[in-house]
């Protein structure tokens, strides 16, 4: 009885040290999953670098980080973002917000990526925060080198009206992101280059 005290402090102590090293291995891993764009034979993973060469090109780039799990609900992960997709809402008069998931088990998953591996655009932004997974939007500008850039968790792109781009996912085959709208129907795809 007389360790009790002694025994509760210790479990006490080794908890904060186990929490400290899982924070730190998190931390570490967040580290490694990083966006990258490649352009004119080089690879960036500076997010104010890739920021600053996306919107020379007119394409919007933000860290918005991570502040959820693969465990969150869609409805969880909006309320989470909920001031970001608020002041983006407001900024590009988006009016509606929802979650989309690609994944391995994801019924007529070939179909579906066959669709946006094709280059296309859209009458309206495509606008993509990445909560899970990966994907990478090949961007082509007017008159310069296509933008390849992979999206990773805590990324948002947004890639304007009529922009000519394609998406495909990486060897995970896995993507969640959240998407905003300017009207309630969305967006489909529209593929001649001349629509
Ligand atoms: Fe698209």
């Amino acid at each position: 009885m007389a360790d009790a005290p002694y025994d509760s402090y210790k479990n006490w102590i080794e908890s904060l040290l186990v929490f400290g090293s899982n924070e730190r291995r998190i931390g570490h891993l967040r580290n490694q999953i990083m966006a990258e764009l490649k352009f004119q034979n080089t690879t960036e993973s500076n997010p104010s670098k890739i920021k600053q060469t996306l919107g020379q090109f007119g394409i919007a780039y933000e860290r918005w980080g991570n502040r959820h799990s693969s465990a969150n609900t869609d409805s969880e992960i909006l309320v989470l973002y909920e001031q970001e997709i608020s002041q983006l809402k407001t900024s590009a008069n988006y009016v509606t917000a929802d979650l989309v998931a690609l994944r391995p088990e994801t019924p007529n998953l070939a179909t579906i990526c066959e669709k946006f591996v094709k280059e296309h655009h859209h009458n309206e932004d495509e606008v993509r925060f990445c909560v899970e997974g990966e994907g990478v939007f090949e961007l082509f500008p007017e008159n310069a080198e296509p933008l390849v850039f992979k999206a990773e968790p805590g990324d948002l792109i947004v890639v304007p009206a009529k922009y000519r781009h394609l998406f495909y996912l990486t060897e995970t085959k896995m993507i969640r992101c959240i998407r905003l709208f300017k009207t309630q129907d969305g967006w489909e795809a529209l593929y001649e280059k001349e629509a």
